[in-house]
């Protein structure tokens, strides 16, 4: 099929790179000239295992190129993707400007039938809005299905190309079957592929992400019980896991959910429910306990010191908002540095792919970036951690020891054995489990 991606970031990257591999004609196109410029120099704007591979091979196969004329997307595609940001607005709505920029930029050009399809995780109503927008402006040129998309960052690539399911939301057969046979190829291990109406498919995306967050808050919210009663938060989720209907998956305790999905997606839910004139109160109880669970884990740290940061050195390791991303939005490490920094604390800052974002986006804050996590921990009081990336699972003990001023570590992703700790004589805290004071307990601590 000949097809179409507007806006080519975490999503529409994918997405367009992913179509090419089965022998589809895709062409990406972005407003942000840079984006463009550097995948057509066969550089990645993103991070994301796996991705350059597929990229690369589109593009040597001349399935996969990019433009940033839009006119060129709108004469080769019958079916059109939107991939745009579709970001918190001030009251929680996902601000959909963007969507509806590109609404009226293909309008004024499309000439011929086409399919339009939103990607983007977009409120309940907006496929059928779209709908009558064009109807309006181009009577029977153009069909909009909705597509939301569930793959995860760090993952994408595995999840494009095997998806669990395929949703897919439209009113009309020909548009399903079109759709039906554009994502057969994916699902060929009988992952299934389900056709609905607009809003059930709107809606699944959300419910879908805020119920993973949901599992997280829940999980987040047993773990602050656990540190009081001296419970761990590791059995409890094994014991917990181990029953198959309740699950292995999403039940970490841990700093909390972040990136540019379940935050934005939970709020946006709750708005929408708002505007219906419903409560709803287990997705607002997620958001709140989201948040609350960075101040905790921000208030561990200021306890431990007694609320004398003011002067204090920190290593951090992990900015992303998950392991094997660069994506750093709404990450819970951004607020906690930003408490830190208005405390008084000096930071030492690495990830393994995180720091040029960190950088673009606070240029003005006074890190010190490091050039791998042993660089970060040089003289500082103690190390948080905030992303479980692979290559901090299995650190050198003695090495931190001898970099670290003292041996303390903050941990936001329960990475480590409390047990080991103590044995390695490290003053250890972590989510949900008892804290360890084998450093301090030898200076007499009270
Ligand atoms: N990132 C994820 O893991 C994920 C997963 C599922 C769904 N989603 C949803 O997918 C959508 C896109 O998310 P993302 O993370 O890929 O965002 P992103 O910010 O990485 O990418 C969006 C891209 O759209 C471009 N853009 C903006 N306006 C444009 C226009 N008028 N024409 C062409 N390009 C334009 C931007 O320059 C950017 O490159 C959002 O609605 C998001 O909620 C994201």
């Amino acid at each position: 099929m000949q097809i179409g991606v507007m806006g080519v970031g975490y999503v529409g990257l994918v997405t367009a790179a992913g179509l090419a591999e089965t022998g589809n004609f895709v062409i990406g196109y972005d407003i942000d000239q840079a984006k463009i410029d550097r995948l057509r120099r066969g550089e990645l704007p993103i991070y994301e295992p796996g991705l350059d591979r597929l990229v690369e091979r589109g593009q040597s196969q001349n399935l996969l190129h990019f433009t940033e004329r839009l006119e060129e997307l709108v004469a080769q595609a019958e079916l059109i993707f939107l991939a745009l940001p579709t970001p918190s607005g001030p009251d929680g709505h996902a601000n959909l400007s963007y969507l509806w920029q590109a609404a009226e930029t293909l309008a004024a050009r499309i000439q011929t039938p086409k399919i339009l399809i939103t990607k983007s995780t977009v409120p309940v109503g907006t496929a059928r809005k779209l709908q009558a927008f064009f109807d309006a402006r181009l009577p029977g040129l153009v069909q909009v299905a909705s597509n939301p998309e569930f793959l995860r960052e760090g993952y994408a690539v595995e999840d494009f190309l095997k998806p669990d399911r395929v949703v897919i939301g439209t009113p009309d057969p020909t548009v399903a079957e079109k759709l039906h046979q554009l994502y057969l190829p994916y699902t060929r291990q009988g992952n299934p592929i389900y056709i609905m109406d607009w809003e059930s498919a709107e809606l699944t995306k959300y419910a879908s992400n805020a119920f993973l967050a949901l599992r997280v808050s829940f999980m987040n919210e047993i773990a602050r019980l656990a540190e009081k009663v001296g419970a761990n938060i590791d059995m409890i989720r094994l014991g917990m896991g181990a029953d198959s209907r309740i699950g292995r998956r999403y039940l970490f305790a841990g700093i909390g959910f972040g990136g540019s999905c379940f935050p934005k997606d939970t709020r946006a839910l709750a708005a929408t429910a708002r505007e219906y004139g419903l409560q709803l109160s287990l997705v607002e109880a997620t958001i709140t306990v989201n948040e609350t669970q960075r101040a905790h884990f921000f208030e561990k740290v200021e306890s431990y010191y007694r609320g004398q940061l003011s002067g204090r050195t920190f290593a951090v390791w992990g900015i992303a908002f998950k392991a094997d991303t660069d994506d750093i939005r709404e990450a819970p490490a951004i607020e906690v540095i930003q408490r830190l920094l208005a405390a008084g604390a000096h930071l030492r800052v690495f990830d393994p792919a995180a720091l040029p974002n960190l950088q673009k986006e606070h240029p003005n804050w006074p890190l010190y970036y490091a050039k791998n996590p042993y660089d970060a921990l040089e003289g500082a009081d103690a190390l948080l951690l905030f992303t479980e990336w692979g290559e901090f699972r299995q650190p050198n003990w003695q090495k931190m020891k001898d970099l670290l001023r003292h041996p303390v570590i903050f941990d936001g992703r329960n990475l480590y054995d409390p047990a080991l700790l103590r044995q390695e004589g490290f003053d250890y805290l972590s989510i949900g489990r008892a804290p360890v004071y084998a450093y301090s307990s030898t200076l007499a601590r009270s």
